[in-house]
C-alpha cells in the first residue's frame, strides 16, 4: 500500500492509473462501517484509494475536533489488510490555505436536521469532499447511508456542479445489538452505551409499525419519541429520499432519521424504508 500526504504527488501518481478508481473519504478511527465501504469499492474498481483526514472546517467552535479519536497506526494496518492500494494522509496545511475560496451548503437542505444544530457543518463537509474528489478524480466514491444528510448533500453537489463521479451509497453496519458503528461510540461509557440502544430500538419500532400498515408520520414519530424520551432529542423526522417532509411513509421512498445526545455524545442513525 502506498501512503501519500501531498495532494500534488497523489494527483501525479493517480494520473498513470487508467482503470477505474474507487475512493473512500474518512476521518480515521476506522471501524467495520468504513471497512464495508472499502470492500464495496474493491468489488467495483481496479484501484482503491482511502483518505484519512480529520477535516477541521466541518467542526464548529467548541465541538469535539481536539478529542476526536485518532488511531493513525491501527488505521494504516486496517487499510493495508483490507487491500487498499493508496492511502491519502494529508495534514490541514496540505489541504487549506490562508484565504480560501468557499463552498456553501444549500440554504434549506444544509440547515435542517444536523445542519440546524450544527450550522455551517455541511459547508466544511462539502468543501473538503470537493477538494478530495478533485485530487483523486475517482470513477466512484463511497459514502455511508448512516450519514444520510451528508450523502444527500454530496449527491446534490455532484449533480448541481456537473461533477464526473458516481456516488455509491452503502448500507449502515451495526453491532449485533443494533447500535450503528461510529467513531464517536468510543466516547460512550458503559451505561451510555446501553442508553444509546434506544436509537436503533426506536428505528426498529418505526419499521415494525410500517410493516403493520401504520404509515402516518405523526403517529410513528410520537411512538419513537416515547422510546427515546430520556435522551436529549435533536430531531426525529420522516422524509422522502429528496429530504422533503412526509405526512405518510412512502414505502421505497422514505428515510426515518434520529439524532440524540447521550451524555455529551451526539449519535445519529436512520432507516431507509
Ligand atoms: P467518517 O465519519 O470517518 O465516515 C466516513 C464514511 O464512513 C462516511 O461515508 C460515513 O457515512 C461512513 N460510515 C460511518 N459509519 C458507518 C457505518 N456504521 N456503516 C456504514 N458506513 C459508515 O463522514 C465523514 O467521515 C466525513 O464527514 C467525510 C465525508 C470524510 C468528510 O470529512
Amino acid at each position: 500500500m502506498k501512503i501519500i500526504s501531498c495532494p500534488h504527488e497523489l494527483k501525479e501518481y493517480l494520473k498513470n492509473i487508467k482503470n477505474s478508481i474507487g475512493f473512500i473519504p474518512t476521518m480515521g478511527a476506522l471501524h467495520e462501517g468504513h471497512i464495508s465501504l472499502i470492500k464495496k469499492a474493491k468489488e467495483q474498481n481496479e484501484t482503491v484509494v482511502v483518505s484519512i483526514f480529520l477535516n477541521p472546517t466541518q467542526f464548529l467552535k467548541g465541538e469535539d475536533l481536539d478529542k476526536y479519536p485518532k488511531k493513525d497506526e491501527a488505521d494504516k494496518k486496517i487499510c493495508s489488510i483490507s487491500g487498499v492500494d493508496v492511502l491519502f494522509f494529508p495534514q490541514p496545511s496540505d489541504m487549506y490555505g490562508a484565504d480560501e475560496v468557499s463552498l456553501l451548503a444549500p440554504k434549506v437542505r444544509g440547515y435542517v436536521l444536523e445542519g440546524q444544530s450544527r450550522p455551517g457543518h455541511f459547508n466544511g463537509v462539502l468543501t473538503v469532499v470537493m477538494k478530495l474528489l478533485n485530487i483523486v478524480n475517482p470513477t466512484r466514491a463511497y459514502f455511508g447511508k448512516k450519514d444520510a444528510q451528508q450523502l444527500n448533500l454530496i449527491s446534490l453537489m455532484v449533480k448541481q456542479l456537473f461533477m464526473d463521479v458516481e456516488i455509491v451509497p452503502v448500507d449502515t453496519v451495526r453491532e449485533k445489538d443494533g447500535l450503528a458503528l461510529s467513531s464517536r461510540n468510543a466516547y460512550l461509557g458503559k451505561e451510555e452505551r446501553v442508553e444509546a440502544l434506544k436509537v436503533s430500538s426506536s428505528l426498529r419500532l418505526s419499521s415494525a409499525m410500517v410493516s403493520r400498515g401504520v404509515l402516518d408520520a405523526k403517529e410513528i414519530k410520537s411512538a419513537m419519541r416515547e422510546i427515546l424520551a430520556p435522551l436529549e432529542i435533536f430531531y426525529v423526522e420522516i422524509l422522502d429520499r429528496d429530504f422533503n417532509q412526509l405526512e405518510r411513509v412512502e414505502i421505497g421512498n422514505s428515510v426515518i432519521l434520529v439524532e440524540v445526545k447521550v451524555g455529551t455524545t451526539r449519535l445519529l442513525d436512520n432507516i431507509w424504508l
